[in-house]
């Protein structure tokens, strides 16, 4: 073979692997489908962020299946998983671990907390304290956690999935708005449609098939790399730029969306792609996903907030009104 036809089969290969993906995911879907019935883009918005490597606050009332929904996603990816309960009296060690005495060899271990895990679960995190809540949003940021002055580095992939309740509820401390940018995506769960909480209704009359695991850790990093490499247009690097300008300039606005935002849908748009088989974004990926990407990262005057203009009709103004060149 000469060096001159490398470039062919690469290219081919890749959009094999492509193909695969939309099919794979599809299964992914089907093995969630057996235990949490909801909207598909709920399980695709998490997959988004896993291959994103991004994380995921999850916001709505008890009782619509956060937890449910995480614990299965985590089942069909064959992937370690812990849960942490945030509490008032939670503190940071709890979640990065601490040493531990070992008389054998005389020696100090780490005996590691639930944050060593590839998907974890930080369930109710605004019913922590600011102090507890920063040792999962550092290892967020960082993929990598300190205890007691020695870093270790946490094994990808690695995705927080965290989860917290509506703001109107006593006792929860809210998340600073520095600290919900950490989060690629924030879901707004709500109660389920009619037709679905039938679904619901039937499905939990019944015992559910066991959820299989359908992809691996190494499968999820492979995929992850494909998104890497999805070409974005310049037109469509514009679009992304001119939403979160949008949002700065809005008159009910206090805080737009920062370039991190802009940088967040654009990896947010290419996970998208991949899981549609493509290795190109689209205007659509980038429309879909602003909601998502965008909503948790502007802050409202609070004289807009109180007549009643919320940070997602902003992101809506700016998909009306924001054109872009094709
Ligand atoms: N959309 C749904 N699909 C499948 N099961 C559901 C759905 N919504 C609710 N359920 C069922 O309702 C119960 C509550 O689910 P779960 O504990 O996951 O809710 P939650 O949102 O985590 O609540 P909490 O905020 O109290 O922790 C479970 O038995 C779950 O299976
Ligand atoms: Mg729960």
């Amino acid at each position: 073979m000469s060096n001159g036809s490398d470039e062919r089969p690469d290219a081919e290969e890749r959009i094999d692997a492509l193909a695969e993906i939309a099919m794979r995911f599809a299964r992914v879907r089907g093995e969630i489908e057996k235990v949490y019935i909801g909207p598909e883009t709920i399980v695709e918005a998490l997959m988004i962020a896993l291959l994103a490597r991004g994380h995921v606050l999850i916001e709505g009332v008890p009782g619509i299946a956060k937890t449910t929904l995480v614990k299965t996603f985590a089942q069909t990816l064959d992937c370690s998983y812990r849960r942490i309960q945030f509490t008032p009296d939670l503190l940071p060690s709890d979640i990065t671990g601490t040493y531990i005495f070992n008389r054998r060899n005389d020696e100090f271990v780490l005996r590691e907390g639930p944050i060593f895990a590839n998907i974890v679960l930080g369930d109710e995190i605004n019913r922590a304290p600011a102090k507890t809540q920063s040792a999962l949003l550092e290892a967020m940021q960082e993929e990598q956690v300190t205890v007691e002055g020695t870093t270790r580095a946490l094994e990808r992939p690695f995705l927080v999935l965290a989860t917290q309740n509506p703001i109107e509820q006593e006792g929860v401390y809210l998340l600073p708005e520095a600290q919900l940018d950490r989060f690629l995506i924030k879901l707004d769960m709500g109660y389920p449609t009619l037709e679905d909480e039938l679904v619901i209704m039937v499905t939990h009359a019944r015992e559910t098939e066991p959820v299989e695991p359908v992809l691996s850790p190494a499968e999820v990093l492979r995929w992850s790399q494909l998104v890497e490499e999805v070409t974005v247009r310049r037109e469509l690097v514009e679009y992304i730029v001119n939403l979160s300008r949008y949002t700065r300039a809005a008159a009910q606005v206090s805080l737009g969306a920062s370039p991190r935002a802009s940088i967040a849908l654009m990896r947010g748009a290419k996970a998208r792609a991949v899981l549609r088989g493509r290795d190109f974004v689209l205007p659509d990926d980038i429309k879909a996903l602003a909601p998502l990407v965008l909503t948790h990262r502007i802050l409202l005057h609070p004289e807009s907030e109180l007549s009643g203009v919320s940070s997602r009709q902003v992101v809506q103004m700016a998909l009306d009104s924001v054109p872009y060149a094709s």
